[in-house]
């Protein structure tokens, strides 16, 4: 197993910080608000009140039944708390439901560039992640062809991130649709729709659950969601997931022996993060769509570089195909998207992620998580890095 490759950057851009250095560290994926007050306040009332407790593996009731309120208000789903869990945090939900299914030589389709757990959680559970390259020019979407030709009989799960980490591809119903038309000729295929950035969609487009879209498949649906990203909620670690009653009681099984239940007192926070006022959400959506222009400006003007708007999530997938040959100041030859990453972070200052972390090259994530100033700064940095190459 190796370690996420967002935490290493950031670990390297803490050593070099130790030494004096001046970093700014667009590495990491979490957003720099503080968690709603409300939500804080309710978690702390919950604890007092002696919410203190193991709750039931698949979560508290209460939580399974916040749940079941946002699937039906937000997509017009309607859920029985049944197939319903409650995880430390989605992750917790992705692994639970690869590790209740996946045998070894079992095949799992992955959209590159893709959230790098989902590679490594597929091999510790001994699949097969079959890499499916999204072009830039698709806005990096898995099209209905590119699906059709990665299946094969081995296919157990088709993982779809919308939006995308890292690149912030997100889908229309049609598109949805146009995907689950293949799928539906392949019964062997279950679909494990990764809706974590659902609250953070730019350009006034609305967000459509794949459970929405596509209400045929939802006996091989499994809804993964959590509220780490919407209500800037990461260390609380609370995610969920909603699909056949089945594949539920599958990946309680699993999470009954690795963890239990998550935090009583986080799931008490979640729940009125789930059910109470929304209005924090669509502030974080706003900030994250003017960082997301100010991004797409700084490298418009920076020859180079290419980006196309993400639709979404908070990240910026930049393609730095012409800087790969190129030569430091110092004489190394960037061969490659992690010699640039690592060239941004050692003589640039700015720490960024190397699209090898995400199956498709050569690229570089930044995370927009940060104030606008400092945003601002990481690319005058970036950019001063580049002219000097
Ligand atoms: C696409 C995607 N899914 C899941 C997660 C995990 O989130 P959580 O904090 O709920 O475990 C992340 C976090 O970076 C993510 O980007």
């Amino acid at each position: 197993m190796k370690p996420s490759a967002s935490m290493a950057v950031s670990g390297k851009a803490k050593k070099l910080r130790a030494e004096g250095r001046d970093i700014i560290d667009l590495g990491v994926g979490e957003p720099d608000f503080a968690t709603p007050r409300h939500i804080i306040d309710t978690a702390y009332g919950a604890a007092v009140d002696g919410q203190t407790k193991y709750t039931p593996t698949a979560g508290s009731v209460a939580m399974r039944n916040a749940v079941v309120t946002k699937m039906a208000r937000d997509h017009g789903i309607e859920f029985d708390p049944s197939e319903v869990i409650i995880s430390n945090g989605a992750k917790q939900s992705l692994f639970d439901a690869l590790m209740a299914t996946v045998d070894p030589g079992d095949e799992v389709l992955l959209c590159a560039p893709y959230f790098g757990s989902y590679k490594d959680i597929t091999e510790l559970v001994g699949g097969i992640a079959r890499i499916i390259p999204c072009a830039a020019a698709d806005q990096f979407r898995l099209t209905p062809d590119l699906l059709e030709a990665a299946i094969t009989e081995k296919t157990r799960w088709l993982l779809l991130n919308h939006p995308s980490n890292p690149a912030g591809a997100t889908y229309t119903r049609e598109q949805l649709q146009a995907l689950g038309r293949v799928l539906a000729e392949h019964p062997q295929v279950m679909v494990l729709a990764d809706e974590i950035y659902e609250r953070i969609v730019f350009d006034g487009r609305p967000f459509v659950s794949f459970g929405t879209a596509c209400p045929e498949l939802r006996n091989r649906t499994l809804l993964v969601n959590g509220v780490s990203k919407a209500y800037a909620m990461t260390g609380w670690r609370v995610g969920y997931a909603a699909g056949p009653e089945a594949l539920v009681k599958a990946m309680e099984a699993v999470q009954s022996q690795a963890t239990s239940g998550p935090s009583a007192i986080s799931q008490a926070g979640a729940v009125e993060a789930l059910t109470g006022t929304q209005e924090p959400v669509e502030d974080f959506r706003v900030a994250f769509e003017r960082r997301r222009d100010l991004i797409v400006e700084a490298v418009s003007s920076i020859d180079c570089l290419t980006l196309g708007p993400p639709g979404g999530a908070f990240y910026s997938y930049i393609g730095c195909e012409d800087l790969i040959g190129r030569s430091t100041p110092s004489g190394i030859v960037l061969i490659d998207d992690s010699a640039v990453a690592t060239y941004l972070l050692e003589v640039g200052g700015v720490a960024v992620v190397p699209g090898a972390a995400y199956g498709l090259s050569p690229y570089f994530r930044i995370s927009t998580a940060s104030s606008d100033e400092v945003l601002e700064q990481a690319m005058v940095r970036i950019k001063r890095a580049v002219l000097d190459l």
